[in-house]
C-alpha cells in the first residue's frame, strides 16, 4: 500500500514534463460506482478523491494539452464541503448520462464513472460500465443486499466487468460488527454465483469516517484486507488481460500519402504484433505477412492490445475500412445473423422488422431486429415474453445484417462483440448490444448460384428490369396510375406485375393489419417479391401507400443502383379525404378505423424521389406517360 500523491503547484510549476511523464507510465482503471446517494455513493468518491488530493480530470486534460498553462490548485479542500458539492452536482446532473471523475494514487491513475441508481437510469449505467474494467457495488451495511443490488450486479456482469467489489459501507453505523459483514457477504455469495459472477471482492467500509479506504482500519481488526485502493491499485486491467488474446486490428482507415506507402490504421483490439506475423484480412479470408508497424514515434518491433498503429502488409491485398487485420491461424467469424442481448436505450420504443445501424468497431451495416425472444426483467431476473423493448428494457434478440460482419462473442472481446444500434432518421444510439454467437441457420444456408442469372433472364425479354415503386396516402390515385401505367407496357410489349396494396393483403400479407410493426412487414415482404421479381427481369410496379422512409429506403438498397425507381403520388391529405373513394376516410374520421395514414398514423413524404406526380395539376393518363417517359428515356 503506498500513500496517496499529494499534488501540489510546486510539484507541477517545477517539472511539468517529469509530473506528466510520470503519470503516463501509470497504468489506468476506469472503474464504475453503483449504488444511490442512501447507500453513501457521493460520501465514498468524495473519499477517494479527498484522501488521493483530488485532481479532477478536466484539469488534467487541460494539463496535458498544454502542459505550460498550469491550473490546477492542489488546495486542501473541506472534505464535508466536497461531498455536499459532489451531491449536489449529481442531483441537479441527472440529465448527464455519466459523470467521469479523475484521482491518482502513486501507482495508478483512476477515472471513476458516477452514474444514478436508479431503474430509470439503466441506459446511464450501461453508458459507464461499457468501458470499465471494475465495478464498485456498494450496500448500506443496514440495509444488506437490496433489488437494487442485484440490478447492479447483473448489470455490471452483463456489461463484461470481470471485477466485481462489494463495498458494504457504512460500517460506522453498525457498530463496525463483524457478523453484520458476514451475513451481507454470504446472502450476497449466494445471489452472485446465481447469475454466474463466481469471483468478487467484499470490503467494510465507512466511506464517511475513512475506514478500509486507503488502509487498514484500526476499527475492524478482524478485517485482513486489502483496503480499498489498495485492490483498485492492483487489479489487472483488460488492456493487460487483452494482450494475451488472438492478434486483431479493425481497420479505421486507409493510410496513403502516396503511392509508394499504403498502411491500415486502427487500434488494436487484442493480442500483440511483430513484423513477420502472418495475419488474415477479413471478410474476405485473405493471407499476408505484416511488413511494418508504423507510428508517429518511428517504428516499433510489437506493438499490443490497445496501442494504435499503422500496418503495412508485405503484399497488395485488398483492405479497407471496416476490414479486421487478425493471426492467420485464429482468425475471428464472419457471419450476418446473430443471437445477441440488447439494451434499449431511447425513448421510442425498438421495432421489430426496422432496419437500423449497426456499429461495431469500425464496421456499419444495416441490421434488423426480431421480434425478443425474451424480455429480462432485471429486478428479478426473470424471463418475460416481450413484444418490444421500451427504454431501459433488456432483452435477448436474434438479428440479421444486410452484410457478414467480422465479430467475436462479447464474452471474449467487447471492441469486436459490443454493437450500438442507430435510428437511420434521426441518427440518435438507440441501443447497446452484446454478441452471444452466430446462428448456425446463417452458416448453413448458402446462396444458390442458378447457371442463368438476372441478366440473361432480362436479356431474353428484350428489357432492363426496375421496381417503380408508388408511395402516397391511401385515395392518391397509387392503384389508378400504377394500372394505366401496366396497361401502356403491356401494349408496348413489356413484361410487367402489378403489386397493389390491396390485392396482396388478401393473400401473402392477409396477416397484418395497420400497426407500425405490421406495415413495415408488408413492406418488408413486399420488397423481397418485387426483389425476385426484376431477378426474373420484369418491370414492376407496386402500389403502397408505404409511410416510412426507412423501409422505402431499405427496399431501394436491397436492388442495383437504378433499379428502384421512387414514385411519389403527390395528393394533398385534404383532397384525398375530398375524393374519398372507399369512404375511408369518413370512417376514421368518425373513429370506426383506427390507425388510418394521414389521420392518426404517420406518412413520411419521400425527400428526393425519382418522379414526383402533382395529381392536381395532371390527368392520370398523363401521369402514366410521363412515368414511362422517364422509365424508357
Ligand atoms: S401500407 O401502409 O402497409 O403500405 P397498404 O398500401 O398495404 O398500406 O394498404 C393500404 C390500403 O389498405 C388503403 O388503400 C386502404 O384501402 C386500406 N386500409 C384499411 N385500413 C387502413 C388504415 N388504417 N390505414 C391505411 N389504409 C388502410
Amino acid at each position: 500500500m503506498t500513500d496517496p500523491v499529494y499534488i501540489t503547484d510546486a510539484l507541477i510549476a517545477e517539472d511539468i514534463d517529469a509530473y506528466l511523464a510520470q503519470h503516463q507510465q501509470k497504468s489506468l482503471l476506469r472503474f464504475i460506482t453503483c449504488g444511490s446517494v442512501d447507500d453513501g455513493k457521493s460520501t465514498l468518491i468524495g473519499r477517494l478523491l479527498y484522501d488521493s488530493k483530488m485532481i479532477f480530470e478536466d484539469q488534467l486534460a487541460a494539463l496535458e494539452a498544454d502542459s505550460k498553462r498550469v491550473g490546477t490548485q492542489g488546495q486542501e479542500i473541506d472534505f464535508a464541503l466536497l461531498v455536499d458539492g459532489l451531491a449536489a452536482e449529481r442531483e441537479q446532473g441527472i440529465t448527464i448520462d455519466v459523470a467521469y471523475r479523475f484521482f491518482t494514487t502513486e501507482k495508478r491513475k483512476f477515472i471513476v464513472a458516477d452514474t444514478p441508481g436508479h431503474e430509470q437510469y439503466t441506459r446511464n449505467m450501461v453508458t459507464g460500465a461499457s468501458t470499465a474494467d471494475l465495478a464498485v457495488i456498494l450496500i448500506d451495511a443496514r440495509k444488506g443486499v437490496l433489488t437494487q443490488t442485484r440490478r447492479h450486479s447483473f448489470l455490471a456482469h452483463l456489461i463484461g466487468i470481470k471485477h466485481i467489489v462489494l463495498a458494504v459501507n457504512k460500517m460506522d453505523l453498525v457498530g463496525y460488527d463483524k457478523t453484520v459483514f458476514e451475513r451481507i457477504l454470504l446472502s450476497y455469495r449466494a445471489f452472485a454465483s446465481e447469475i454466474g459472477i463466481t469471483h468478487f471482492t467484499a470490503i467494510p467500509i465507512s466511506g464517511f469516517k475513512g475506514d478500509n479506504i486507503t488502509a487498514l482500519s484500526d476499527n475492524m481488526p478482524w478485517f485482513k484486507g486489502p483496503a480499498l485502493i489498495e485492490h483498485l491499485e492492483g487489479v489487472e486491467v483488460a488492456a493487460q488481460r487483452d494482450i494475451n488474446s488472438d492478434f486483431r486490428l479493425p481497420v479505421q482507415w486507409v493510410n496513403r500519402p502516396n503511392l509508394d506507402f499504403r498502411g491500415f490504421s486502427g487500434q488494436i483490439a487484442g493480442g500483440s504484433v511483430r513484423p513477420g506475423d502472418a495475419v488474415r484480412i477479413l471478410p474476405s479470408g485473405k493471407t499476408t505477412t505484416v511488413d511494418r508497424i508504423v507510428t508517429l514515434d518511428g517504428d516499433l518491433d510489437e506493438a499490443v492490445a490497445g496501442q494504435s498503429v499503422t500496418l503495412t502488409l508485405s503484399d497488395e491485398v485488398d483492405c479497407s475500412r471496416g476490414d479486421v487485420i487478425a493471426a492467420a491461424d485464429a482468425p475471428p467469424e464472419a457471419a450476418d445473423q446473430f443471437e445477441a442481448t440488447l439494451v434499449w436505450m431511447a425513448d421510442e420504443a425498438m421495432i421489430a422488422g426496422r432496419a437500423y445501424w449497426l456499429k461495431l468497431a469500425t464496421q456499419t451495416v444495416s441490421a434488423t431486429i426480431q421480434q425478443p425472444k425474451y424480455e429480462i426483467n432485471v429486478n428479478t431476473l426473470d424471463h418475460l415474453a416481450a413484444k418490444t423493448l421500451e427504454l431501459n428494457g433488456i432483452g435477448v434478440v436474434e438479428l440479421s445484417t444486410d452484410k457478414p460482419i467480422v465479430f467475436e462473442a462479447y464474452a471474449d472481446n467487447r471492441t469486436l462483440g459490443g454493437f450500438i444500434l442507430i435510428d437511420k432518421l434521426t441518427n440518435a444510439t438507440v441501443a447497446a448490444g452484446m454478441l452471444h454467437f452466430s446462428l448456425r441457420r446463417a452458416q448453413n444456408v448458402h446462396w444458390q448460384a442458378s447457371d442463368v442469372d438476372r441478366d440473361m433472364r432480362a436479356n431474353l425479354k428484350n428489357q432492363r428490369p426496375a421496381l417503380l415503386w408508388f408511395t402516397g396516402l391511401s385515395g392518391s390515385g397509387k392503384s389508378t396510375i400504377a394500372n394505366l401505367v401496366e396497361k401502356k407496357l403491356h401494349r408496348m410489349n413489356r413484361h410487367s406485375f402489378l403489386l397493389d396494396g390491396d390485392n396482396v393483403r388478401h393473400g401473402l400479407n392477409r396477416d397484418l393489419g395497420f400497426t407500425e410493426a405490421d406495415r413495415i412487414e408488408n413492406i418488408r415482404r413486399v420488397g423481397e417479391v418485387a426483389k425476385l421479381m426484376t431477378d426474373a427481369g420484369l418491370i414492376v410496379i407496386t402500389a403502397f401507400i408505404s409511410p416510412f422512409r426507412v423501409e422505402r429506403d431499405m427496399v431501394r438498397s436491397m436492388l442495383p443502383e437504378g433499379e428502384f425507381i421512387e414514385v411519389f403520388i403527390d395528393t394533398p391529405l385534404a383532397e384525398a379525404e375530398r375524393r374519398d373513394v372507399k369512404g375511408l376516410y369518413k370512417k376514421a374520421r368518425a373513429g370506426q378505423l383506427k390507425n388510418f395514414t394521414g389521420i392518426d398514423s404517420p406518412y413520411e413524404a419521400p425527400e428526393a424521389p425519382e418522379i414526383r406526380i402533382d395529381t392536381t395539376a395532371m390527368s392520370p393518363e398523363e401521369a402514366a406517360d410521363l412515368i414511362i417517359d422517364r422509365l424508357l428515356g
